[in-house]
């Protein structure tokens, strides 16, 4: 990742808009980092080069390399405000539209916090908050050429478009698209934000498992609600409102 003086002063000042700029070499996690500075009570946005303990959903250990854009976000929301439901959400939706302002690929959100394109998982969201601080914490894979092959499932913008694209520019489309998206939640557009949440879903209408630590559903996704649940009809017909699991699309 370029370091500060790389990035040219214009970049700077408007990724600064969104709160103060923390550019790391290292840190443990920036979700972890930004909960840290949230005693100043003030927005901030902290990226980094590397992570020595970058976490994902259920505790997951998240894979960073060079090729990775990795950031938090600080805000602040009093608890049980409207768009903190969504938020994952919201962020997912910028994240899509960023990609494909810069980019021109058009990436979609595998509910709740992963976006994919071509099939492959190109970023994964962790929210989360601690009274009135609220934490969201972006891993995009960028320039990656390959990954462990562990990770079969994962892919990167270099992969996909067979260029590098530039970290900050990205970071940057991202802030643009987010505020934008968050000041219409905020101001009670909850239906707009939906709908658009919706457009880019890979899962809506589509035949899914949907795994949690209790139960393993199986059905066909008919609705996002406001408060970012995915309502499943299962098999059997019933009605249900999933807040968290891990989806996987069936033929
Ligand atoms: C997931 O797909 O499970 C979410 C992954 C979120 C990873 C990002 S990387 C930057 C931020 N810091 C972390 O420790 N996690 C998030």
């Amino acid at each position: 990742m370029e370091t500060a003086p790389a990035i040219p002063g214009e970049l700077l000042s408007r990724l600064a808009q969104f709160g103060r700029l923390h550019i790391l070499d290292t840190t443990t996690s920036t979700n972890d980092y930004a909960f840290g500075l949230a005693p100043a009570r003030e927005p901030a946005i902290v990226v980094t080069r590397h992570q020595t303990r970058g976490r994902g959903r259920f505790r997951r250990r998240w894979f960073a390399d060079d090729g990775s854009l990795l950031f938090s976000l600080l805000l602040f929301s009093a608890p049980g405000s409207p768009e903190l439901a969504a938020l994952t959400q919201l962020a997912g939706l910028a994240l899509c539209l960023a990609v494909e302002r810069v980019t021109g690929q058009k990436a979609q959100i595998r509910w709740p916090n992963d976006i994919i394109l071509d099939n492959k998982k190109l970023a994964g969201i962790l929210c989360e908050t601690r009274r009135d601080a609220v934490v969201v914490g972006v891993g995009l894979n960028v320039n990656q050429t390959a990954f462990p092959q562990s990770l079969n499932d994962a892919g990167s913008l270099r992969q996909a478009t067979d260029r590098a694209w530039d970290r900050f520019i990205l970071l940057d489309a991202f802030l643009v698209e987010f505020r934008l998206w968050l000041d219409r939640a905020r101001k009670g557009d909850m239906q707009a934000c939906l709908k658009a949440i919706k457009d880019r879903s890979a899962i809506l209408l589509r035949r899914v498992e949907v795994r949690s630590f209790l139960r393993r559903s199986v059905g066909t996704v008919i609705d996002l609600d406001s408060d970012g649940r995915l309502v499943l009809r299962l098999d059997s017909g019933r009605l249900v409102l999933l807040s968290a699991g891990q989806v996987r699309r069936l033929r």
